[in-house]
């Protein structure tokens, strides 16, 4: 009887023998750049380390010598190194450059031919495939100078691997972070056995680039006379984790914002409001827009009338009454211009029966989507850093778990950019 057939084991070295050569940008991603060299000596590869000027900042080239084994390309003008290895035959050694860190800057530099430092030049003067995995602050690869390079360099067969959405150096979150090392050496691996795709493994462009989408954000307060209001609780951190997410995903984004004491995120144009009336005139004069997203804690009511002069006690009365009047649903009123936009979303904050609530202002305000959470219950919501929610619309939903409301925006927006598609 034959032999069944078997599928051959993978190499445990699959990068034996290949000669890479490693150039190393100046961020703070170099760090990483240190293990990418075990692992790829791990894999098999003979690896050649060079560094900008700006990498040796960041980590020494001693590092990267102890670990690939040999010495440390730091200079074009270095007469010991050039003697034993010139810089030509260097470039001829590799069989794949991998630049890991690629700043924004290096990108730049090898988009346009630079050959003003080591590292430019070796690129420029090997005819070896490149390999970039971009690593840098999330506005910087959003731009479109970025974006045009990298699109320069893959349009040119260079492999990009990254960068992965995460949170960063500075402390901000958002696509820019150097891809692990281990993800670097398995795509690496994947363009060497000439897997389909792997020559080109961009990370996507950005998910909302090129669309408008217009947010609410806050509480409205809704003066009784010059000193005192009708407010509410919201602080607008749900709205603005949603406007910063829009832009990081490539979103023009205008952020109409009740009183909150929270900073405009980067990249969002912000219309400041008060009450209820002027968030309404501000929402429709922000119109036509692809997306809106009402986020804001609208106030339900408002004064019939704003006392011209501060209210004063009455010695005769123990009570004082203050009528209130419906403001409008901003939220419906926008929905019903369908021609302006392609997908209105909704919040729902509910203390209880929150599903039968959601589904039911889907149906009566006429939205694509609600995002419903409980209040009140210790789950986030209002003031809170966290939040969990449900997502509702017609034929389906999805649970979001506890996480912070930065976290739980990127899942939102991509449920919209999903629903956007549907
Ligand atoms: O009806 P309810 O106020 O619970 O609905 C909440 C949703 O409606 C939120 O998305 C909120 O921004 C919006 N809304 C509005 N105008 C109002 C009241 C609520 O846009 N006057």
């Amino acid at each position: 009887m034959a032999d069944s057939p078997k599928a051959s084991p993978a190499p445990q070295r699959p990068l034996e023998g290949r000669r890479l050569l490693l150039c190393v940008g100046g961020g703070i991603a170099a760090y990483k750049a240190l293990e990418l060299v075990r692992r790829l000596r791990d894999a098999g590869a003979l690896v050649q380390v060079a560094m900008t000027a700006g990498a040796q900042q960041f980590v020494t080239p001693l590092s990267f010598q102890a670990l690939s084994g040999q010495p440390t390309r730091t200079t074009l003008w270095d007469s010991a190194a050039e003697q034993a290895m010139g810089h030509i035959e260097l470039a001829r050694w590799a069989d794949r450059i991998v630049v890991a860190p690629g700043t924004a800057d290096l990108l730049a530099r090898l988009a346009q031919g630079h050959a003003d430092d080591l590292v430019s030049t070796l690129c420029l003067a090997s005819t070896a495939p490149l390999t970039v995995c971009p690593a840098m602050n999330h506005r910087m690869w959003l731009h479109p100078a970025t974006q045009a390079n990298i699109a320069l360099l893959r349009d040119r067969g260079a492999q990009v691997v990254g960068p992965v959405d995460g949170p960063l150096a500075e402390g901000e979150s958002g696509p820019g972070r150097l891809a692990e090392p281990g993800d670097i050496v398995a795509a690496l691996v994947a363009v060497e056995r000439g897997e389909a795709g792997s020559s080109t493994s961009p990370s996507p462009a950005p998910e909302l680039a090129g669309l408008r989408v217009l947010i609410s954000a806050g509480p409205t307060y809704e003066d009784i006379d010059p000193v005192r209001y009708v407010g509410n609780r919201s602080s607008g951190k749900m709205g603005y984790a949603l406007a910063a997410a829009a832009a990081r995903l490539g979103a023009s984004v205008v952020l109409v914002s009740g009183p909150v004491h929270l900073a405009t995120p980067a990249g969002v144009e912000r219309i400041d409001v008060r009450s209820a009336a002027q968030m309404r005139q501000a929402v429709l004069g922000a119109l036509p827009a692809d997306i809106y997203i009402g986020a804001a804690a609208v106030s339900d009511y408002t004064p019939r009338q704003v006392a011209p002069q501060k209210l004063k006690k009455n010695a005769d009365s123990q009570s004082l009454v203050v009528e209130l009047v419906r403001t409008p649903d901003i939220l419906a009123e926008v929905a019903t211009q369908t021609q302006a936009l392609k997908l209105v979303v909704g919040f729902a904050a509910e203390t209880h029966d929150v599903e039968k609530y959601a589904r039911g202002k889907l149906v009566d305000k006429r939205l694509d989507l609600v995002i419903a959470n409980q209040v009140g219950q210790g789950t986030g919501g209002f003031e809170s850093d966290d939040n969990a929610a449900t997502a509702y619309w017609q034929d389906g939903e999805q649970v979001f778990p506890a996480t912070s409301k930065i976290e739980l925006a990127g899942q939102l927006l991509a449920l919209i950019a999903q629903r956007l598609k549907a």
